[in-house]
């Protein structure tokens, strides 16, 4: 018994370990909301129509950032995706398995919940995400449908 605790402990620690990730550029949100002044929709452009929010790159990145002589290194990084026309290699952090279904539209559109409830408070982050800001389990799903009252049906989720 205690052999098996340690062995579930010892998933749960490499589990956990395994989520913090690296982004290829030290993008900041809180550089390009506040001082830039774009909003989430400008750049997460399907958050509202669609079940994916979707993440921006270098279609979106090169209306500003095509200068291969810009002073700060991550600017001339993005620039050189740009320039080469190569796909900046983000890494997706929040998401559920294929086995459930979950869509943005519904939640922030029918729902009108705020992004800020699910993801923390983007806007201040000056670092990428390495890890989701919630650890994405059932029982957060269903806790939250519980509160409001939405459907806990196994087939609303596993369809
Ligand atoms: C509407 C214009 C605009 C768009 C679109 C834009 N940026 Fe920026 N970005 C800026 C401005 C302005 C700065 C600040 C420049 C400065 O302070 O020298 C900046 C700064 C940066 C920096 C430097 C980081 C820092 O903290 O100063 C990085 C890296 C960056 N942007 C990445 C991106 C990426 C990646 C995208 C696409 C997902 C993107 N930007 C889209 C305008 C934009
Ligand atoms: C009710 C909780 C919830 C709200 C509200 C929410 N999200 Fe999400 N978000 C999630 C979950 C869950 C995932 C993983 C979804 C998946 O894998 O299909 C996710 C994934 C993402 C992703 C990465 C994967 C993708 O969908 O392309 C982005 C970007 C994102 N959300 C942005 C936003 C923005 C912007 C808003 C507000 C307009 C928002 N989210 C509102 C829960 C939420
Ligand atoms: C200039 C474009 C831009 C704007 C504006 C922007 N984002 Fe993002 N967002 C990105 C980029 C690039 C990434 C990938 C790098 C990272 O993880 O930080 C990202 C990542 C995310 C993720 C994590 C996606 C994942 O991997 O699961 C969430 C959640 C998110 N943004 C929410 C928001 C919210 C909420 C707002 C508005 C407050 C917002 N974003 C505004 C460009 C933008
Ligand atoms: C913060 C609250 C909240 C969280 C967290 C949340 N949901 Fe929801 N969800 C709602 C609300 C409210 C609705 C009802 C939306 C409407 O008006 O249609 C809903 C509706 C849904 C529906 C449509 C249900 C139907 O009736 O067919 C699905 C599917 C769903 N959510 C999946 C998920 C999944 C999967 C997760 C976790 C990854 C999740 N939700 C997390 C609040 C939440
Ligand atoms: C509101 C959405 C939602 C509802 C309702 C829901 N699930 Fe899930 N379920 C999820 C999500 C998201 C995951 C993946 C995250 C995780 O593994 O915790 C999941 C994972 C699972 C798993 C896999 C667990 C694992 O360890 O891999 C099973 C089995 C499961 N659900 C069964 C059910 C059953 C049975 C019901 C009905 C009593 C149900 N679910 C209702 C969202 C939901």
């Amino acid at each position: 018994m205690a052999f098996m605790l340690i062995g579930v402990a010892a998933c749960v620690a490499l589990k956990s370990a395994a989520q913090e990730v690296s982004q290829p550029i030290a993008y900041s949100h809180k550089k390009h909301v506040e001082e830039v002044g774009l909003e989430c929709a400008d750049c997460h452009a399907n958050a509202e129509t669609a079940a994916r929010a979707s993440i921006p790159n270098i279609e979106m990145c090169g209306a500003c950032h095509n200068d291969a002589e810009a002073e700060n290194p991550q600017e001339r990084r993005v620039a050189e995706f740009v320039a080469g026309d190569v796909l900046i290699p983000w890494k997706v952090v929040h998401a559920v398995p294929d086995h459930a279904f979950f869509s943005h539209r519904r939640h922030v559109k029918l729902a009108g919940l705020e992004c800020a409830l699910c993801h923390g408070e983007v806007t201040q982050m000056e670092e990428p995400f390495a890890q989701p800001f919630l650890e994405i389990e059932m029982e957060w799903c269903m806790g939250c449908h519980e509160e409001k009252v939405a459907s806990n049906d196994c087939y609303a989720c596993h369809r």
